[in-house]
Order: structure tokens, then C-alpha cells, then sequence
């Protein structure tokens, strides 16, 4: 179903559901994760929007993330007593009330005002992972006191000392929990991004102030009020050090160089970082082992959202792979196109431990802020709950390959 603008206009099941929830009215239509997308789409200036929605080339590893969870249906149990059920996992010796949480989106601040510390907050009260990106416009160690717990993400510099000063900080910050993100040696092709007006630093110009203008509630109540409380946005968490500005050429500088990254990085991080060491992006089962190899304590399976190799698989259908792979040595995580409860436990049922969502929670954050991510946390963490209570289950750990059929190809 799409948003509506109004909730309940004209639909008397949607007014009745509105009143009920107490919600402020923009939420009050929004009833799953998808129907973030369509508030997000109004509300933003359209490079903005493009950029979060947007993925590499012909959108195939996008739709593929999506068209995954179709691979299998569900084979319920009945009569199985699940009022007692619980939804609770374990990662790294840390219990979470549910097993999906906030993937890293890059510089939410420009689209959700103070929005890593809006993300990582809302997980927090819900009992749910975030991990806060490096490609981030607020100083990490905001972030951490904000929200202790959150994890946090780096992308490599390509030289050594500045990857020593990165960790020496992230672990000073207060992480206990650090991802490096692997799949991204060079930047991708978003044409999507060129034909919307994005780039990377963004360039001023008159079309993205129109693109501005005709989105007042974002100019004033992201952007004028970023600029007026807390000046020009730079990327701050690359390096040991301050970034460059957003509206900077440099900036473009200090995110390339990463093309001779190899295993011996992680390594040589795996040898300065104490706390679990997780690596995201990792789609081969032998990857997976080298992963493991360098002493990581976890992988996330995922595509980086169809933004990076355009027609590379969508993660659920190597999971399995992976998870035999792995062999219960780490944890294994999954990301990608997961917007519903029962995505989430079609995942868990094939050996994830978690799963992560970007885009949804940023779109909410964007739309609500801070109320906006809560109920979003909320709406999937009721359709997990409710998906297990009509699997017949009690536990996540009840949940094996065998409550899936695979549909036939
Ligand atoms: C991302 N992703 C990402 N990943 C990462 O490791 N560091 C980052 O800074 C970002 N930045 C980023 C920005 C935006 C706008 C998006 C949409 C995604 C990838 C992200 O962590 C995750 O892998 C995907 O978003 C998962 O797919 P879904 O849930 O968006 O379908």
C-alpha cells in the first residue's frame, strides 16, 4: 500500500487505526517499512532522495535484494502454544530484543536533522543494533555518548597510519563494536546520482536550491537549522581528524585511494581493535573463511544494497553457502532489501543472527526524526512477533531451514 498524505482520508479502517496509536499525523498513514519510501520521496529535495533510494547501474542487485525472500515460503506449525514466545538474540554477549537492526547509511545528517544520533537513539530504546557510518557528518564521539552501545563503521584509508590513527579514535570514541566495510575498492557507477543532481561534494548550484526550495520543511527543518546550530556539515569520522566540508572538493579526495586494500588490513586491525571485529560486504563463502582467517568475529552478507556491483547476488541466496562455511566459527549477519517481519525470519531461518535495513530507517528518520525511526522499529518488530506466533514458534532458535519450503526456479 502507498502513503497517504492524510491518514485516513476517506478510509474509515485508517482513521480508527490513526486515533488509536497517538502517532503525530505525518506518521499516521505510514503502516510498514515501504510506505516510509513515498513520505521520504515528498519530503526530501530530489538528489537527496536519489541518493538514499538510488542503487548502481540497471538496478538489478536492488530488485534481486527484494525478489530473494520470494526463493522460499514459510511452513508453519499450528496449536503450539506461543504465548510465551520471544524474539530476543544474542551478539557478541549482548542481548537484543530483536534480530534486525539499523544498517550504516552515509551522511544522514543532510537528510534527517542530527540524524546519526536520531538513528542510533531510536535503536537504543528499542533494543535493537545501530551501526553509525563512517561516511558520518557528526563528530562519533557525539554519537557514542549519545547512544553507548551503537557500532560503528569504517570504510579504510588506504594508508597505514591513518588507518592506526582511525581505530586509535573509534576505540577511544567508546565502540565496542567495529564494522569495516569491504566492499568498496572503488566507487561505483550511480548514474542515478548524476541525473538527479547528487555528487559528492555537492556542488551549489541553482537547480539544487530550487531542488531545496520546493521542500520547505526540509530546507528549515534539516538543512537552515544544521547550518544555523552546528555550521557548514564535514565529513568527520574518515580519519583520526576532521574531514573535509561537505561542499568541498577535497572531500571527493578523501574517499579514494582504496584500491590496493587487501586482507593484511584487516589484520593489522584485527591486531590494534580489543572489542568484536565485524566485516561487512562479503558475498563468497571463501571470503567469508578469509574473513574468519584475519580474526573477525563477524561478516554481514550483503550487496552494500545494490550500490556497489551491479548484478552481484542477492545475499540470502548465498547465505546458506556462507553459513556452512562458517560453521558456527563467527556470527553471521545479512543485509538487503529486508522490509518486512517475515523477511527477517526467512533470513534468520537460513543461519543469520541478524538482519540490518538501511533504507527504511533512514527515509524514516528523514520524515519523523526521531518518532519517525521508533515507529518504524516498531512496525517491524511487531510483524517479526506476530510471524513467529503463526510459525508456531516460541524462539528464534526454533527457527530452522526446515520451517521453508524453497519455491522452485
Ligand atoms: C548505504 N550503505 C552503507 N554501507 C556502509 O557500510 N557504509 C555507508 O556509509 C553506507 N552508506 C549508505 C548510504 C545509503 C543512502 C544507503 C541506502 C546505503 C549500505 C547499507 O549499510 C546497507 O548495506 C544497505 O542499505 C542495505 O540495503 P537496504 O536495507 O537499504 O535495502
Amino acid at each position: 500500500m502507498t502513503a497517504t498524505r492524510d491518514a485516513g482520508a476517506g478510509r474509515p479502517e485508517l482513521a480508527a487505526y490513526a486515533a488509536a496509536t497517538g502517532l503525530p499525523r505525518r506518521l499516521r498513514g505510514l503502516l510498514c517499512l515501504d510506505d516510509f519510501e513515498a513520505a521520504a520521496r515528498r519530503h526530501l529535495p530530489r538528489p537527496l532522495f536519489g541518493y538514499i533510494a538510488g542503487a548502481a547501474e540497471t538496478n538489478r542487485s536492488y530488485l534481486d535484494n527484494r525478489l530473494q525472500f520470494d526463493d522460499y515460503a514459510f511452513v508453519p506449525h499450528v496449536m503450539a502454544d506461543v504465548s510465551r514466545r520471544t524474539t530476543e538474540t544474542t551478539l557478541f554477549g549482548r542481548r537484543y530484543r530483536m534480530p534486525f537492526g539499523i544498517a550504516p547509511v552515509g551522511i544522514s545528517a543532510i537528510s534527517a536533522y542530527r540524524g546519526d544520533i536520531v538513528l542510533a537513539q531510536a535503536a537504543q530504546a528499542a533494543g535493537v543494533p545501530a551501526v553509525m557510518s563512517g561516511t558520518s557528518l557528526i563528530r562519533m564521539e557525539e554519537v557514542a555518548a549519545a547512544a553507548p552501545g551503537t557500532w560503528f563503521q569504517a570504510y579504510l584509508p588506504g594508508d597505514d597510519s591513518k588507518l592506526d590513527g582511525l581505530i586509535a579514535r573509534v576505540a577511544q570514541a567508546g565502540f565496542q563494536t567495529l564494522v569495516v566495510t569491504v566492499d568498496l575498492p572503488v566507487w561505483a557507477n550511480r548514474e542515478n546520482n548524476v541525473r538527479t543532481g547528487f555528487s559528492m561534494p555537492l556542488r551549489p548550484s541553482l537547480r539544487l536550491a530550487w531542488d531545496g526550495l520546493v521542500r520547505p520543511r526540509w530546507l528549515l527543518g534539516t538543512f537552515a537549522r544544521t547550518l544555523l546550530r552546528h555550521g557548514m556539515p564535514h565529513f568527520e569520522n574518515s580519519f583520526a581528524t576532521r574531514g573535509a566540508p561537505m561542499f568541498s572538493v577535497s572531500a571527493l579526495r578523501d574517499t579514494t585511494g582504496r584500491e590496493h586494500l587487501n586482507w593484511a588490513h584487516i589484520r593489522r586491525i584485527r591486531r590494534q581493535w580489543q572489542g568484536p571485529l565485524v566485516v561487512k560486504g562479503i558475498l563468497h563463502p571463501r571470503d567469508a573463511q578469509a574473513a574468519l582467517d584475519c580474526g573477525a568475529d563477524g561478516i554481514v552478507v550483503s550487496n552494500h544494497g545494490g550500490r556497489q556491483l551491479d548484478g552481484a547476488v542477492a545475499p540470502l541466496r548465498v547465505l546458506p553457502r556462507i553459513v556452512d562455511a562458517v560453521g558456527g566459527r563467527a556470527t553471521v549477519m545479512m543485509d538487503g532489501g529486508v522490509r518486512r517481519g517475515a523477511d527477517v525470519l526467512k533470513a534468520v531461518a537460513l543461519g543469520a543472527a541478524c538482519v540490518f535495513a538501511g533504507r527504511p530507517f533512514m527515509y524514516a528518520a528523514a520524515v519523523g526524526g526521531r518518532e519517525g525511526v521508533d515507529h518504524a522499529l516498531k512496525l517491524l518488530g511487531d510483524e517479526v512477533s506476530r510471524n513467529l506466533a503463526m510459525l508456531g514458534l516460541d524462539s528464534l532458535d526454533a527457527l530452522s531451514p526446515d520451517c521453508l519450503q524453497a519455491r522452485p526456479r
